[in-house]
């Protein structure tokens, strides 16, 4: 994106920038991803449920991932097709919800073996699967880590390996890396649940490998080409990924301006009109947001969000120029889980959304008083 943005009169600060070329790109790699090795490639809404966006990817993916049933009717509603593929896997699955999610979605993967006994006759018209936690953990944080001990997530493969499983068992789930930059992980998983998955290859139609991969990113696929190659020439299986982050990686802004300045303990502090509750994975991590279009010099500056929580700093940068009072701030690879975590903490508006395209910009939505109220005025009862 070019640093033009920055003096774009109609941009209304604060504000979260989708840019289509970055999109367009990941899209294209998903595309040489797909024909390259024969695997299904669906889009993790979770990560970013914009209808621009999933109309954007509805064509060029094999269908959607899914967490919850107000995900699964929103995507069946902005696709309209009762074609698409559309796979759930949850924790939270709620017993009167599921004659509603069966109905919604093609691939459902139970969490746990007594959802599964409980609820797989009211999911009639879906394909049955299961999540399994293959128990190889492959990050050190453990708030992110679905094989740390006593997981919520997914079947103990060890419980697994002494369970006879239900002929209407018809596909297999894990999810167990998060932003994995090489197939490492992948590859220690898959020789852990080898001789599980050769064992019910016969019975076993489908594998889903979950998200966690940066795949649009990653140079090196030939790795992940051979382990897929093995699943599904040894095995026979279809086998699907799942990214969500991958797909709008490089592509999302956050764009705001500078509405105070001052100096604390002698360091420049400069407020923005938004705040890290629109970037959370800021303050969730304490990483430095990535700023943007900017020189890097001589002069700190801490650039602070405008809510009462002092730990509201989206960093502190090293600057050539020390920005007014007005001036742009634009922060870069916003796009997964930021919109969709975003909070109105204070009372302060949600980002205006944009898209970025041909060097245009088009106004997506826009969060006014009336959304705040909504949220907050008691409902009215008869
Ligand atoms: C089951 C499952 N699938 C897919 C994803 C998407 O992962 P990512 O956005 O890291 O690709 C997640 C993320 O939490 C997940 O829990």
């Amino acid at each position: 994106m070019e640093t033009a943005i920055l003096n774009d009169a109609s941009l209304k600060t604060p504000a979260f920038i989708l840019d289509e070329a970055a999109l367009q790109a990941n899209l294209e790699r998903f595309a040489e991803i797909r024909s390259e090795s024969g695997c299904m490639v669906l889009y993790s809404i979770k990560a970013l449920p914009l209808q621009y966006l999933i109309e954007l990817m509805k064509n060029r993916v094999d269908g959607f991932s899914v967490s919850s049933l107000f995900e699964a009717q929103l995507a069946n509603e902005l696709l309209e097709s009762e074609e698409t593929e559309l796979h759930l896997t949850s924790p939270g699955l709620r017993a009167e919800e599921m004659p509603q999610i069966g109905r919604q979605v093609s691939h459902l993967s139970f969490n746990s073996l007594t959802q599964m006994e409980h609820f797989h006759e009211l999911t009639e018209n879906c394909s049955i699967g299961l999540r399994i936690n293959p128990k190889i953990s492959c990050l050190n944080d453990r708030r992110y880590d679905p094989c740390r001990g006593h997981s919520k997530l997914g079947i103990d493969i060890n419980v697994l390996e002494q369970f006879n499983l239900p002929s209407y068992v018809q596909g297999l789930h894990f999810h167990n890396s998060f932003g994995g930059l090489d197939f490492n992980c992948l590859q220690r998983t898959l020789d852990r649940l080898w001789p599980f998955l050769e064992k019910h290859y016969q019975q076993i139609k489908w594998l889903n490998l979950g998200g966690g991969y940066m795949y649009a990113q990653i140079d090196q696929l030939q790795p992940f080409f051979a382990l897929l190659n093995r699943l599904q020439q040894e095995l026979g299986f279809q086998v699907y990924i799942e990214p969500g982050k991958s797909f709008v990686q490089g592509a999302g802004y956050l764009a705001a301006t500078v509405i105070d300045r001052f100096v604390s303990d002698g360091k420049i502090v400069a407020v923005l009109d938004s705040s890290v509750n629109h970037h959370p994975e800021v303050f969730e991590y304490q990483t430095p947001a990535t700023l943007w279009g900017r020189e890097t010099g001589g002069y700190s500056v801490i650039f602070a969000g405008s809510t009462c929580l002092a730990g509201d700093i989206f960093g502190e940068f090293q600057l050539a120029e020390v920005p007014e009072i007005g001036e742009r701030v634009v922060f870069s690879d916003v796009a997964a889980y930021s919109l969709v975590k975003a909070n109105r903490f204070n009372g302060y508006n949600l980002p205006n959304v944009y898209s970025r395209q041909n060097e245009q910009l088009r106004l997506l939505k826009q969060y006014d008083y009336q959304d705040y109220l909504r949220l907050w005025r008691l409902d009215e009862h008869e």
